[in-house]
């Protein structure tokens, strides 16, 4: 078995909070990245793919169709984003790296044909990164945009 990976860059912004929580409480569990109007990061995502080299062109899976997918799948729906209002798959859950590890898993596990998946690695800053290897695992999904009015409002 061989290990491929192919690595990526996006910029995105978000805010981390649990609508269940109080205000304090929200800021003392996420200090900076509860900040109100969300905070910027610059995230470095890694794919391995696991299998045999095809014995016809020794590739595991072409790394430029791996790229592709990545991109069209995950980066250009994130790139320079705000993750709790912009993207599609990430609604209502709270966007810390280890959730958008898994749910990426989720987005290119089916899309990827040549080899199969085998790690997303996610890093949020050079010091601070998650991995995950696909096992079973369910996000609560929060109302955000009634937290988000409440707290308008309030
Ligand atoms: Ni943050």
């Amino acid at each position: 078995m061989v290990y491929v990976t192919r690595k990526m860059h996006f910029s995105a912004a978000h805010r981390l909070f649990n609508p269940t929580f109080s205000h304090e409480k929200n800021e003392q569990i996420f200090d900076k990245c509860n900040n109100p109007l969300g905070h910027g990061h610059n995230y470095t995502l890694e794919v391995t793919v696991k299998g045999m080299p095809d014995p016809e062109t020794g590739y595991v899976i072409d790394l430029k169709k791996l790229r592709d997918i990545i991109e069209d799948n995950v980066v250009d729906k994130v790139d320079h984003k705000h993750l709790n209002y912009d993207v599609d798959f990430l609604q209502g859950i709270i966007p810390t790296a280890e959730n958008l590890a898994i749910r990426f898993w989720s987005i290119l596990e089916p899309k990827i044909t040549s080899g199969t998946l085998h790690s997303i690695k996610l890093f949020e800053s050079d010091q601070n990164f998650v991995e995950y290897f696909g096992e079973p695992v369910s996000i609560p999904v929060y109302n955000h945009e009634s937290a988000l009015n409440r707290e308008v409002m309030s």
